[in-house]
């Protein structure tokens, strides 16, 4: 008997962090052999910190609340909503109806990659930054929709330039995917921004799907806003409690927006899976509750972010410090491009790992890559483990 995978799933490219996974583990294996230092690994944007103990007890009580088991709600629990919603009425000032205007997500990865199913036929378009989370062109591709990538660049401060997508994309278009604050890049996006975004959105009829929750409350200086707070027409956006409470173990986050929107997701939804479980919930409402802890991670990441930017100036290159997020995206030596730059410092005596740009960002029209020439540190590394990367970092030379 022949096994074959599906056509869809044969076209995709490799899932980027897998390559990065398995080149740390050869430097590891190195390190075991005593040929290599200890890997220091700001690859992958796992929280290395524990989820708090408030919300671990919280959900150990939630096993024998919900000892007789049974399916959780599909949409999420009327109590988890309302929970859901008084967290975005207390942080960006916005009133949500629970019933019609929110649903549980399990986590965002699973809502980013099946949303669109939601919304495309085959032929449409989804326009997805590049770099951009992969789940914005893989659930595209297996929805039967076409991504189309516009490039984040410098010169815009990182925000999707919607003015220079051709008529011809925006007429076949039905979502656009924003993500502020932005990973790899750090930047976030601000209100003028969004009126303008928004008034083009309306006028190409383009639904702005905004994942914009998995980073939103780790900032530096300013609170990011989120896109709700300008409109709520065609706009749906995307929370997690993954990053904000260190809980991507948990998978628990919810998505909210126009009714009309959350009304076909949930449709949509109540097909694919059977809820966030029920202690799942419950641990993630103890999360959303609660503000000091993500206060504790913003203070850790901004420390570990000026370790960092400061290790990198030492040894001459230039850091645009990230205004949210806990990636810092850094453009390359000239003469040299992202994969090398990362292969240097994945030597045995410097042993860091990165992600190059050009892994997690894809060809835009003019065949450019915005992500080459880039890469991206995730500062999960703990505070030794900087100061030790600052001073291995001294060995590199261009
Ligand atoms: C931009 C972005 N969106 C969404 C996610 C998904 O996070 P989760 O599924 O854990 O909520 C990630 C995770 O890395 C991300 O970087």
């Amino acid at each position: 008997m022949n096994i074959e995978p599906s056509n869809k799933l044969k076209d995709l490219p490799p899932y980027a962090f897998a390559e990065i996974d398995k080149k740390v583990s050869e430097l590891k294996e190195a390190f075991g052999r005593g040929e290599a230092s200890a890997p220091i690994d700001f690859g992958v944007g796992d929280p290395s910190e524990p989820t708090p103990d408030f919300v671990i007890e919280g959900l150990c009580d939630a096993g024998k609340k919900h000892a007789s088991s049974g399916y959780p709600s599909y949409v999420g629990s009327g109590e988890f909503r309302k929970v859901c919603a008084e967290y975005m009425e207390r942080r960006f000032g916005i009133e949500l109806d629970p019933e019609r205007e929110i649903c549980s997500s399990i986590g965002s990865k699973e809502a980013v990659f099946n949303f669109p199913q939601g919304f495309i036929n085959r032929g449409n378009i989804v326009i997805c930054p590049s770099p951009g989370y992969p789940p914005y062109k893989t659930g595209t591709a297996f929805a039967d929709g076409e991504p189309y990538f516009t490039p984040l660049l410098e010169e815009n401060n990182f925000l999707v330039d919607f003015d220079s997508i051709p008529e011809e994309i925006c007429e076949r278009a039905k979502i656009l995917w924003i993500n502020y604050p932005n990973s790899p890049t750090g930047a976030v996006a601000d209100r003028a921004y969004y009126e303008k975004l928004i008034e083009w959105a309306h006028k190409w009829e383009i639904i702005i799907a905004a994942d914009e929750g998995c980073y939103i409350d780790i900032y530096f200086e300013e609170k990011p806003l989120s896109i709700l707070e300008v409109s709520r027409e065609g706009i749906v956006v995307f929370y997690s409690t993954s990053k904000r409470n260190n809980m991507t173990g948990y998978r628990a986050g919810f998505v909210c927006g126009d009714e009309r929107v959350i009304e076909i997701y949930k449709k949509l939804k109540t097909n694919i899976d059977s809820g966030v479980p029920s202690i799942v919930q419950e641990a993630a409402m103890i999360a959303l509750k609660d503000d000091d802890h993500a206060q504790h991670m913003r203070e850790l990441y901004s420390e570990k972010r000026d370790i960092l930017a400061r290790g990198l100036k030492n040894i001459g290159l230039e850091v645009r410090v990230p205004e949210a997020t806990f990636y810092v995206w850094l453009r390359v030596p000239d003469g040299m491009s992202d994969v090398e730059f990362a292969e240097k410092l994945l030597s045995p005596e410097i042993a860091i790992v990165v992600t190059p740009g050009s892994a997690i960002s894809d060809e835009c029209e003019g065949g450019v890559n915005p992500g080459a020439g880039y890469v991206r540190f995730a500062l999960m590394p703990t505070l030794e483990e900087m100061h030790e990367a600052v001073e291995r970092l001294k060995k590199f030379s261009a």
